[in-house]
Order: C-alpha cells, then structure tokens, then sequence
C-alpha cells in the first residue's frame, strides 16, 4: 500500500489511509473531499478470489489505487466527498451513496465498439467483469442512478452505461458541482 501511495500520490495527490474495518458511508465520503482514500486491509477469503462482497485491499488497490492515479477520476472523487460535506439530509446522503456506487464503483462506458468498466467493484472482480455484459445497462442517468436501489452481495444485475469517458466525466462533474 505504500509503495502504490507513493505513486498514485504523484500523480493526483490522493492518499490511501489504512482503516480497520468499514466506516460509515458520510465518514468514507467527506473524505474524499480531502484527497484521503480510507482503505480496508483485510484479504478475501482464498476460496472465493473472483468476487468479494466486501471491499478487500485487491479491491482498494486494483479498484481504487489504479483509478486515483486517473487525475479526472480523482477530481470526481474530491468532488464526490465535497458534495457530501453540502449534504444534510440522510436522504440526500443516501441518493448520493447511490451515485457513487453506480458511477465510482460500477460505472462502465462505451469505447471503440465496446461495454468497458471505469467501476473498481469491477475492475478488482474478475469474476464481475467477465459477466458484466449480461446485466441490464441503462444509459447514464445521476437522478435515475440515485433512485436505483442495489445489493452488494452480488452481481450487479443493472449497471449505467455512459457514452464515453469524456461524457460521463462532464456529466458527473456538472452533476456533483451543481448538487
Ligand atoms: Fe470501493
């Protein structure tokens, strides 16, 4: 973890703090907002290596190291942790919650031809990214992604699909800015 820190540091100013076990959604979000990534350490079990429901440290590191070093994923990221600061109602909390997890976490999009994960539950889940095609992809849609309830246990069965990196960046960015 700290090797990968020292890097994705460089890069886009994120640091990845160790955290035992999880925190509440508010304290893991404003966060954000400073550029600190609270990361689990556990391990996943070795009898189930492609799927975890809970974030392991190949979820911190492969999912969210690797996309913090993106400094446009980054910048979404702060401004995820700032929009949660301006938020006051757990409702409000909770539709934000939503966004992050089918954007950040779970977001895909189109590139040449092909459905591609930005998500990092999906790039650190082998298992996930090999099935994600099957599932129901929607177009992207931040009110409609807040509104859509989701179980972490297992495969997504709706993901929403944005129509390019640049695309769903200017979207969510304007989203997050605006809320
Ligand atoms: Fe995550």
């Amino acid at each position: 973890m700290r090797e990968i820190n020292e890097k994705v540091f460089a890069i886009s100013g994120f640091r990845l703090e160790p955290v035992a076990g999880l925190v509440q959604p508010r304290v893991f979000l404003e966060n954000l907002a400073d550029g600190v990534f609270l990361c689990t350490q556990y391990i996943r079990h070795h009898s189930t290596p492609l799927y975890t429901p809970e974030p392991d440290v190949v979820h911190e590191i492969v999912g969210h190291g690797v996309t913090l070093a993106s400094p446009r994923l980054a910048e979404l990221n702060r401004l995820f942790g700032k929009a949660v600061q301006r938020t006051k109602s757990a409702d409000a909390l909770e539709r934000l919650s939503r966004i992050y997890w089918f954007t950040i976490e779970f977001g895909v999009l189109r590139e040449d031809g092909a459905v591609k994960a930005y998500g990092t539950g999906l790039l650190s889940s082998a298992g996930e990214l090999g099935k994600m095609h099957q599932a129901d992809l929607r177009p992207l849609d931040l009110d409609a992604a807040g509104r859509q309830d989701y179980d972490p246990t297992h495969f997504q069965p709706v993901l929403f699909c944005a129509e390019s990196f640049a695309g769903m960046y200017q979207t969510l960015r304007e989203y997050l800015v605006n809320w």
